[in-house]
């Protein structure tokens, strides 16, 4: 016996501000923030130039309903008709093979002329809430290299705990390493107690 395929996501996801919907090929010049090396600079991957950044968002616009470990769901943000950044949930461990994944990976990524602005804690509170209410999930992570600190001030506002840092544990492009900070979020957390 093997789990059953999860369903697609229930999109789009309208927020007070913002649309999450499907990444497609039309959103390739959105997405040119992933030319920039400063918005790459704490990514794992190195500032696209156009044919990566083709291949990225071909990929994105594959990712639409991820039901294995280490299949991801992509999503745009848009916000009064543009796209302000884009966000990933990425299955992770299950108990075993006949089981859904149980634990799951979100991130982020957004244009510096949208930063700011709470976008990415409006969308990313909407991708929880995603996360914990359409997937069987019980663990959220996210995992950074802890110089991000405005990802890591991020992962606060969303309520995550840092658990974890590792020293030494994620190779840069120079052929140094870096620590590696593991965050991470409870379904039971989920949602936070509103003041008041
Ligand atoms: C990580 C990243 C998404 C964070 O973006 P951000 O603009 O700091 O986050 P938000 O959109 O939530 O905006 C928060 C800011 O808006 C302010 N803000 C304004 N209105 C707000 C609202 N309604 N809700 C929350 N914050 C609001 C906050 O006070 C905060 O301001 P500050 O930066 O002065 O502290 C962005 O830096 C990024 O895309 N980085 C490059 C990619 C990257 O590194 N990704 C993560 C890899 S691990």
């Amino acid at each position: 016996m093997t789990a059953p395929r999860l369903d697609p996501p229930p999109l789009p996801i309208r927020t007070e501000r913002l649309v999450l919907r499907y990444v497609t090929l039309d959103d390739l010049d959105a997405l040119r923030y992933y030319t920039d090396p400063e918005v790459c600079r704490y990514l794992p991957f190195p500032a696209a130039d156009e044919e990566a950044l083709a291949a990225r968002v071909q990929r994105m616009s594959e990712r639409l309903a991820p039901s294995e470990p280490d299949d991801v769901l992509s999503l745009a943000v848009v916000h009064d008709d543009v796209l302000v950044g884009d966000l990933i949930l990425r299955l992770r461990t299950r108990a075993d093979e006949d089981t859904a994944p149980s634990v799951g990976e979100i991130g982020w990524a957004f244009a510096p002329e949208h930063a700011g602005r709470g976008f990415a804690t409006e969308a990313a509170t909407a991708l929880i809430d995603l996360a914990f209410s359409h997937y069987p999930l019980h663990r959220l992570i996210a995992h950074l290299d802890p110089r991000n600190l405005r990802s890591a001030a991020l992962c606060e506002r969303l309520g995550m705990t840092r658990e974890a840092l590792l020293r030494k544990s994620w190779p840069e492009p120079d052929g140094t390493w870096t620590d590696e900070a593991f965050y991470g979020l409870l379904r039971e957390e989920w949602p936070r107690p509103t003041a008041g």
